[in-house]
């Protein structure tokens, strides 16, 4: 297993180029199964996230050609001709769950493996399937798989509300009430930018859907869907990601193709912490003048409101901030992961179950550390930045998944980083 190593060094300057997001691309791919013509992602990720999913795809009978070096996706479902998304694959990637509604919908059954557990928790599937069951699927679960068969053959319209939000569930529903006979009300719905991406492809595709982006959504169900061509939205958390550069090695840094809009909630958070943040014509430049960030408080919640993805990240750079931060984690039960190793490399962290309280410290000291999951690992780099000394976090396998050539774009601000080929 590969591993990074990052030196400690002064300030980091320069643009670095944002990609398209990997919570968008996996989920705008497996609407290749809605149509059987040609659907085209640009500015597609280049990460291990997507070549999963291209496996699953495949092995559902897509034809998925990845061209201009991965930023393009040319996707093409003329039959699906294996309706069992198999363990195998499932497992490596929750994600694969968003080929269940899609699948359902054009041909009106289903088998896909259960995703199991993960790192930051036991994220279980059931409100996609009391979504989709609202839409008159009927879930058998046999052997760690759903056995999802639509009553008569095709899904039907129905009102459906998500006791709580989920991503992941609300890009399934949406997408099989694309093609089911009558008119589907999701409410409590979830706003993340990436459900309103898929909503913008699939309305592209001939779908008819309104309200994506607030609690309701409203699809008219269409008999058929037919192709389209869509760039992948701006990955937000990888944004947001690299917009705290700054706190952890002063300097300036520019993320290109950077909307505020995105992150909004996360950069109010950094004007709090000391840091400066502005639009440019050319993305968002993040700039620490002179002194300490300052402590701030976190609490995670669905977007529009502080991301659970940029947790890990924003509690590592507190870990040197003048005071006492307290984060909650409100999403996942799970998340704190990143907090040991942290503490490997001399920050002051207490976790009592959802909270942790962040004791800033002068400077952190360069360690051996282990990636735990894909955010996690991210924040150990940057830790790694702003540390004395020399930082090795191992399994960077997690980094892969969601981060594109972190060490290239790292390295081209100056930093000293290196992978460690194992
Ligand atoms: C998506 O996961 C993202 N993944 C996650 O990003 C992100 O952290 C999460 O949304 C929240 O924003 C992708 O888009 C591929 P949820 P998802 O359904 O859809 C519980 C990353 O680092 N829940 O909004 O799985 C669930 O356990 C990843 O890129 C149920 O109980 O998240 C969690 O506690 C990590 N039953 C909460 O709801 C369900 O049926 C929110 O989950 C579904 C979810």
């Amino acid at each position: 297993m590969d591993q990074i190593l990052v030196r400690g060094n002064g300030p980091l300057n320069g643009q670095i180029a944002i990609a398209g997001a990997k919570n968008a691309a996996l989920t705008l791919m497996p609407a290749t199964l809605l149509t059987d013509q040609p659907l085209t992602l640009t500015n597609a990720p280049r990460l291990s996230d997507i070549a999963t999913m291209t496996q699953l795809l495949r092995s559902l009978g897509s034809e998925v050609a990845s061209l201009a070096d991965g930023k393009v996706l040319a996707m093409s479902s003329a039959a699906i001709t294996n309706h069992t998304a198999d363990y195998d694959i499932v497992r490596k990637m929750r994600a694969s769950i968003l080929v269940l509604g899609p699948m359902l919908a054009r041909d009106g059954h289903a088998i896909v493996s259960l995703p199991g557990g993960c790192a930051i928790g036991a994220r279980p599937v059931d409100l996609h399937l009391k979504a989709l069951e609202a839409m008159g699927a009927e879930m058998d679960l046999r052997e760690g798989y759903v056995h999802a068969k639509a009553a008569g053959g095709r899904l039907k319209g129905a009102v459906y509300e998500f006791p709580f939000v989920s991503v992941g569930a609300t890009e399934n529903a949406l997408m099989a009430a694309t093609l089911a006979r009558g008119t589907v009300v999701l409410k409590n719905a979830a706003r993340e930018p990436e459900i309103v991406d898929l909503a913008q492809c699939l309305r592209r595709m001939g779908a008819q859907i309104e309200g994506e982006g607030t609690s309701t959504i409203t699809i008219q169900g269409v008999d058929s869907l037919g192709g389209a061509t869509h760039p992948v939205v701006t990955d937000r958390i990888e944004l947001g990601t690299y917009m705290l550069i700054p706190a952890f090695t002063g300097g300036t840094v520019e993320c290109l193709g950077g909307r505020l809009e995105l992150v909004a909630a996360f950069a109010e958070k950094l004007d709090e912490a000391g840091l400066s943040v502005s639009q440019t014509a050319a993305g968002i430049q993040v700039t620490r003048g002179g002194g300490d960030m300052r402590a701030v408080n976190v609490r995670t919640e669905p977007f529009p409101g502080f991301p659970t993805d940029l947790q890990a990240q924003m509690m590592a750079a507190l870990c040197t901030a003048q005071g006492v931060s307290v984060l909650e984690e409100t999403i996942f039960e799970n998340r704190f992961m990143h907090a040991p190793e942290l503490l490997r490399m001399g920050a002051k962290i207490d976790v009592h179950g959802g909270t942790a309280t962040v004791t800033g410290v002068k400077n952190l000291r360069g360690a051996r550390v282990m990636a735990t999951d894909l955010r996690a690992s991210v924040s150990l780099i940057l830790a790694g930045l702003a540390a004395e000394g020399e930082t090795v976090v191992s399994r960077v396998y997690h980094l892969d998944r969601g981060y594109e050539r972190v060490e290239e774009k790292l390295r081209a601000l100056g930093a000293q980083i290196e992978r460690i080929k194992e």
